[in-house]
C-alpha cells in the first residue's frame, strides 16, 4: 500500500511495542487514516495483513468506532460541537450557514473538495460554545463573523 517511507518505519516501530500484533490494530488505523484521510478496503487487507489478522477483525474496528471514515474527505475537515451547550448556544444555525456556503451536506466533500463538514459530540469546551474544529484548531464562540472568517479560510486555503 502506498504510505511514506516514514509512515512505514513508524508503523514497525509501533507494531513492536506490543507483545501481541494484534494490539497494534487501533494505533496503525489512526496512523493509517491520518496519511490517507480514510481508511480504504485496501487499508484493511494491508493492516490485516501486516498484523497477521483477517481482514474482517480491521473492519469490524472500522465500523464500530466512529473516528474512522470509509470515505476521502474535503482539504480541510471542519466538525461542528453539537451536544447540548453548544446547540443552545447555535451550533445548528453555524453548520447551516457553512453548508450552504460550501454547497454541501453534512459528512460530504464540497462539490470544489475544500471541505467536509460532521456534526461531533462535545469537544471539552462548553463554555465557549458553539466550537467546531477546523482540522485541528479550535475555534470558539463562533458566530455569523467567526462563520465568514471560517468560510474565508478555507476557501483561500489559509491555515
Ligand atoms: S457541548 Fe460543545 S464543547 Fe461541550
Amino acid at each position: 500500500m502506498k504510505l511514506s517511507e516514514e509512515t512505514h518505519k513508524h508503523i514497525d516501530e509501533v507494531i513492536s511495542r506490543y507483545p501481541q500484533k494484534r494490539s497494534a490494530s487501533l494505533p496503525l488505523l489512526h496512523i493509517v487514516q491520518e496519511e490517507q484521510g480514510h481508511i480504504s478496503d485496501e487499508a484493511i487487507e494491508w493492516i490485516a495483513e501486516k498484523l497477521q489478522l483477517q481482514p474482517i477483525n480491521i473492519l469490524e474496528l472500522v465500523t464500530f468506532y466512529p473516528m474512522f471514515r470509509r470515505k476521502p474527505i474535503g482539504r480541510r475537515h471542519l466538525r461542528v460541537c453539537r451536544t447540548l451547550s453548544c446547540a443552545l448556544n447555535g451550533a445548528y444555525k453555524v453548520c447551516d450557514s457553512l453548508q450552504k456556503e460550501f454547497k454541501c451536506g453534512l459528512n460530504e466533500v464540497s462539490p470544489d473538495g475544500d471541505v467536509t463538514i460532521e456534526f461531533v459530540e462535545c469537544l471539552a469546551s462548553c463554555g465557549s460554545g458553539p466550537v467546531a474544529l477546523l482540522d485541528d484548531e479550535l475555534i470558539e464562540n463562533i458566530d455569523e463573523t467567526k462563520t465568514r472568517e471560517i468560510v474565508g479560510r478555507v476557501r483561500n486555503g489559509q491555515n
